[in-house]
């Protein structure tokens, strides 16, 4: 509780990011990976395993776009510095952690961004009223990057928007949250295939609820995106009971796409 006090209070993290919880989040995920490091082995080999995978596609050197790069608990960053002349590490928030990691390579920069431009639109709207916004993600300097790969983002993407909208505004309804949901997917999709010219992603695409072994309660969490086949898929033991629940055990499917851009425009 003491290490996550002290985390909240000295991270750096841009007053919306604050506002919209993400920094509660990061604090959060950080706390979570240190209980459950043993539960999620497999799903951070399987995810440094993919992208290394992914990133070997592309040619070597060039520019290469992490989006998603959290806590660099499932991002190979040395591989991807190796193989890469330049690696771009894309977070609303870069927890300390992070910042004192990277110092460590020459070649690897931090750019503190939200990749789906929604969170300074939404704030208006919710300020003001009227309808929810679109997104609007940003182009990115320097042209298109030589690889790109988006780290458990997909399915995160509309969370924490979708909370502040249940505490500002909870008039808005439920057809229209699913609208803005689905735009902020649709749209990341779109925004990797022009930002890359390949671009590799793995996000959860499935949520179980397991007691005693079998399953209670299925969510999809692709927010309704016809995503085609993935290339690798495995399960995340992501929170085992008691984490969240006392008896039963949730789990996610996760699935991963060595390039989208052949099929971002089209879901
Ligand atoms: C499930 S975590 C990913 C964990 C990370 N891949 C790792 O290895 O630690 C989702 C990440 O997406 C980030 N995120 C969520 N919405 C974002 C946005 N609009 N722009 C940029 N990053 C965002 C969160 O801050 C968080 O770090």
């Amino acid at each position: 509780m003491l290490r996550e006090a002290f985390e909240y209070l000295t991270t750096p993290c841009p007053p919306l990011a604050r506002r919209f919880g993400y920094l509660a989040e990061a604090v959060a995920l950080g706390a979570r990976y240190r209980r459950q490091r043993r539960a999620w082995e497999p799903h951070v080999e399987a995810c440094r395993r993919f992208v290394a995978e992914a990133a070997e596609r592309a040619p070597r050197g060039g520019r290469a776009l992490v989006a998603g790069s959290g806590l660099l608990i499932e991002v190979p960053l040395r591989e991807l510095a190796e193989r890469f002349d330049e690696v771009v590490l894309v977070d609303v928030i870069h927890a300390r952690s992070v910042r004192r990691e990277v110092r460590r390579f020459a070649n690897v920069r931090l750019v503190e961004l939200d990749v789906a431009g929604i969170l300074d639109p939404l704030e208006a709207t919710l300020r003001s009223g009227g309808h929810l916004p679109s997104p609007n993600p940003p182009e990115l300097a320097g042209g298109r990057f030589a690889f790109a790969v988006s780290c458990n983002l997909l399915s995160q993407l509309p969370l924490m928007p979708l909370d502040a909208i249940d505490r500002r505004a909870p008039h808005v309804p439920d057809a229209e949250r699913a609208t803005f949901a689905k735009a902020l997917a649709r749209s990341h999709l779109a925004w990797l295939a022009r930002t890359a010219h390949t671009a590799a992603l793995f996000t959860d695409i499935e949520s179980l609820w397991l007691d005693g072994g079998r399953v209670v309660e299925r969510e999809d969490s692709t927010w309704g995106i016809p995503l085609p086949a993935p290339d690798r898929r495995w399960d995340w033991d992501i929170a085992p009971a008691p984490e969240e629940d006392r008896r039963r055990d949730l789990r996610h499917t996760v699935g991963a796409w060595f390039d989208v851009t052949g099929f971002a425009l089209s879901c």
